[in-house]
């Protein structure tokens, strides 16, 4: 706690924290983390649980409402999800403007952020129909959004989504899909991409749901609110960190390689970290990193590749978790450890992994951010800093400065 005062003469005193480490910006009834026991939450539900026994979308409904749906509830949800999956004609002319080879997650920034302009008749936030329209937008065309990301990145044709499939299953369907081929769902891979989604639905106030609520806390719509969240998610302490692990794993290469690159991690001279160890809540097994290290298995046996970086990895973890510095300092795998090595199994390039996870992640922006609107004791996020600039100082014109 610093008085203000006595530094500069402003009235206030407040609390200093980087990073906010201590800090808790909100009440929230959405998901709880306890990191020392390794335990995640959703509205009460731990994550395992929905990810061996629901579906993503009955995960977005219960974010979103509080409770799992009912039948008809799920029905009534997943038919309005699905009648909104299209895009606007228009934003293909909008992709359209992106150099050929840009980073998915570049045009997923740029895309969402778009939507408000060709959904502006659901950005009016004071409306809590339109709010949830607007939700359900959201929800519905990220995947869509995903998948042109990475159909014009790799030069093919856009595929439009084909509404009797579910969910996880239209959105590989709309990546993987190409002309004059027969595409057909695999049911093991679509199942493991649902998981996936589950996963990464929500994880309370991480940097970009955090980013997402500061965003809307100034009333700004939903759309430009997620894009703020994706942007934030872009970076590799964070979403980006699935794309970088699995760079850090192919540079590691073999497993005898491994111990050079722990000591670089605990040399403190080198910035180098093991991407996809260590979480700022989870002190202890990040129980998503567990579920994801199970369905990376799967997945590689479904489509019967032996990925020599899958042995690295558990090597890696196993080295990590003997080692006393990992231990000491609570430096576990995090979601995004396994999550590129599944992803890459499933046939996504490194690039799309951040995207997978921003279309995941919508789920939870949204029902932070619709928490935070519906709450009626809401303020504008200000935080305030710690002044060390110059004191006050008098202007010398510029002929006159040596
Ligand atoms: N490898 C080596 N050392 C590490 C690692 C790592 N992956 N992560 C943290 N440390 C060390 C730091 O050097 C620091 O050491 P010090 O106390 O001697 O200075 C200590 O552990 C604490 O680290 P902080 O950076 O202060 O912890 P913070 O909570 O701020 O950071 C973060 C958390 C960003 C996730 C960090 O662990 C990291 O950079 N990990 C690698 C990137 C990553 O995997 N990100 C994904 C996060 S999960 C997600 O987004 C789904």
């Amino acid at each position: 706690v610093l008085d203000v005062g006595k530094l500069y003469g402003q009235a206030g005193i407040f609390t200093y924290d980087p990073g906010f480490t201590s800090t808790a910006s909100c009440e929230s009834k959405i998901t709880y983390v306890d990191g020392d026991a390794g335990h995640l939450l959703y509205r009460g539900y731990p994550v395992e649980d929905l990810v061996a026994r629901g579906d993503y979308l009955e995960t977005c409904y219960l974010l979103l409402y509080g409770d799992l749906p009912t039948a008809r509830q799920k029905a009534d949800f997943d038919y309005r999800v699905t009648h909104h999956t299209m895009v606007h004609e228009q934003m293909v002319r909008f992709f359209q403007g992106f150099r050929r080879d840009s980073h998915p997650m570049a045009v997923m920034v740029g895309s969402v952020g778009a939507l408000s302009a060709f959904y502006h008749d659901s950005t009016d936030i004071a409306d809590p129909h339109q709010r949830m329209i607007a939700s359900i937008r959201m929800i519905a065309k990220m995947p869509t959004i995903a998948a042109m990301a990475y159909k014009y990145t790799t030069g093919q044709p856009f595929v439009y989504p084909k509404n009797e499939l579910d969910y996880a299953a239209n959105f590989l369907r709309m990546c993987f899909s190409v002309p004059f081929e027969e595409y057909k769902v695999n049911p093991v891979l679509a199942r493991a991409m649902d998981r996936i989604l589950i996963l990464h639905a929500d994880n309370e106030q991480g940097a970009s749901s955090s980013t997402v609520r500061l965003a809307g806390s100034s009333g700004a719509n939903p759309f430009a609110c997620i894009a703020a969240g994706v942007a934030c998610l872009w970076g590799p302490a964070h979403g980006g960190a699935n794309e970088a692990a699995l760079k850090m794993l192919a540079e590691i290469g073999k497993p005898e390689r491994i111990p050079a690159f722990i000591a670089r991690a605990k040399d403190p001279d080198d910035p180098f970290r093991l991407l996809g160890f260590g979480h700022r809540v989870y002190k202890s097994y990040d129980p998503r990193a567990r579920v994801m290290h199970g369905i990376c298995r799967e997945v590689l046996a479904e489509v019967g590749v032996a990925d020599p970086l899958f042995e690295v990895a558990e090597e890696l973890e196993r080295a990590a978790m003997a080692d006393e510095y990992f231990v000491e300092k609570k430096l576990f795998p995090n979601l995004d450890f396994y999550s590129g090595l599944t992803l890459r199994a499933m046939g996504f390039p490194p690039a799309m992994f951040t995207a997978v996870f921003s279309l995941a992640r919508t789920a939870g922006w949204i029902a932070q951010w619709m928490e935070m609107i519906s709450d009626p004791s809401q303020k504008i996020g200000r935080p305030r800093q710690l002044y060390t600039g110059a004191t006050r100082r008098d202007y010398v014109p510029v002929a006159k400065r040596g």
